[in-house]
């Protein structure tokens, strides 16, 4: 027999818990502001959105209405081509990589994938995964691709083509690498046979919002590209939009019969709650909305920087980037606030939880924890 009474205990424990770390989770670009309780009565439903959102499945119990319309605003932000564009909302921005990364291995088997070193852990993985030939590239100290190195890499290997994996905000140091230099060496080189693939994870909810963009989407020559939906946009489910040109999808496209439905999705059962939270929050914050809210986190970012700085600690941005970047604190801040390290340095990312507030409370704690323990 379940003890009712400590099981009850321990999801009260949990939701205490996760009510007292939300406030300090700073470290990892997950929005923790919103408030989906409207649509909270959806969640007695077993539904599912299996299949291709935009051809109907047998199974009616789904969300392709909302998720079209999710996918065609996300279309209109990425600048994808008209008519030659398609969609679906992933399970994250891993599943939305891995779906580029399938398109490109269909459409050039032999091709070779080119990544930095800054890329994220899961896109090796992937590659790995999928049987594709890859080359990793070095990075900039800024955390953007080499273009020298690309450049160099690619003229050994002109013969194969070129699948590229371009960080569009890289996980540590947010750095974007610049579409329209990495389409002027395959231009320079004379390579015809080229796929560009844009991990927009979170830059892909930023940068239609700021005034002056790195080049980054399909305008600037990606064939498709993925971007998360629980990070800036934010969702208590991950999950992420990923898009690529159709004529590319066309030639991988297969009917199932058992479901009534085109099989090019990564998975066969989908969330469908996920693409009604992602066209609610849409919706609820319309362009303008979310224009106002990235203006606001950048204006957070700017201060964690002046404020960093102020206190001697020496802290630094890209340009339209969320993403704080300062040397490894000691171990008694890590312990209190829930930050990234990795070599040497750690990154705080001012999503919308992260309001002024949290910045001076937390570098009010670093400067506390430094003193404790100089040199970090
Ligand atoms: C640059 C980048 N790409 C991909 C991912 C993976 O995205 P997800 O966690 O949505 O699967 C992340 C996650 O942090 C990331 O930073």
């Amino acid at each position: 027999m379940p003890d009712r009474l400590s099981d009850q205990a321990r999801l009260d424990a949990l939701y205490a818990q996760l009510s007292s770390t939300t406030p300090r989770n700073v470290g990892y670009p997950c929005n923790q502001d919103f408030d989906f309780s409207e649509l909270f009565r959806f969640l007695r439903f077993s539904v599912n959105n299996v299949g291709d959102p935009f051809t109907g499945s047998n199974y009616r119990l789904n969300t392709h209405e909302f998720e079209r319309e999710v996918v065609e605003e996300f279309a209109r932000l990425t600048e994808a081509p008209k008519d030659d564009w398609w969609g679906y909302v992933t399970s994250g921005g891993t599943e939305g990589n891995m779906y580029g990364l399938y398109v490109a291995r269909e459409l050039f088997p032999e091709g070779i994938c080119y990544f930095s070193e800054d890329t994220h852990y899961s896109v090796a993985k992937i590659l790995r995964l999928q049987h594709t030939r890859n080359i990793m590239l070095k990075s900039l100290p800024n955390g953007e691709l080499d273009y020298a190195d690309l450049r160099e890499t690619l003229r050994i290997h002109r013969d194969v083509p070129p699948i590229i994996f371009a960080n569009i905000g890289s996980t540590m140091t947010g750095a974007v690498d610049d579409l329209a230099k990495i389409r002027e060496v395959l231009d320079d080189l004379a390579i015809q046979h080229t796929y560009v693939h844009a991990d927009a994870a979170l830059s892909g909810m930023i940068l239609p919002f700021v005034q002056t963009p790195q080049p980054w989407n399909f305008a600037h020559g990606a064939d498709s590209i993925s971007i998360s939906g629980h990070k800036m946009l934010g969702s208590p489910l991950p999950c992420g939009v990923v898009l690529a040109r159709k004529k590319h999808v066309d030639r991988i496209a297969r009917s199932i019969e058992y479901v009534g439905a085109l099989d090019t999705t990564i998975s066969g059962s989908r969330s469908a709650i996920a693409p009604l939270f992602l066209w609610y929050r849409l919706k609820q914050l319309g362009p303008e909305g979310l224009a106002q809210v990235t203006q606001q986190c950048l204006d957070c970012a700017d201060h964690a920087v002046r404020e960093l700085n102020a206190h001697g600690i020496a802290a630094w941005k890209h340009e339209n980037s969320l993403t704080v970047i300062f040397p490894k604190p000691p171990a008694s801040l890590m312990k209190k606030w829930t930050i990234a390290p990795k070599k040497g340095i750690a990154h705080l990312i001012t999503m919308p939880h992260v309001t002024r507030a949290v910045i001076d409370a937390f570098v009010s704690d670093f400067v506390a924890a430094l003193a404790e323990h100089p040199k970090p």
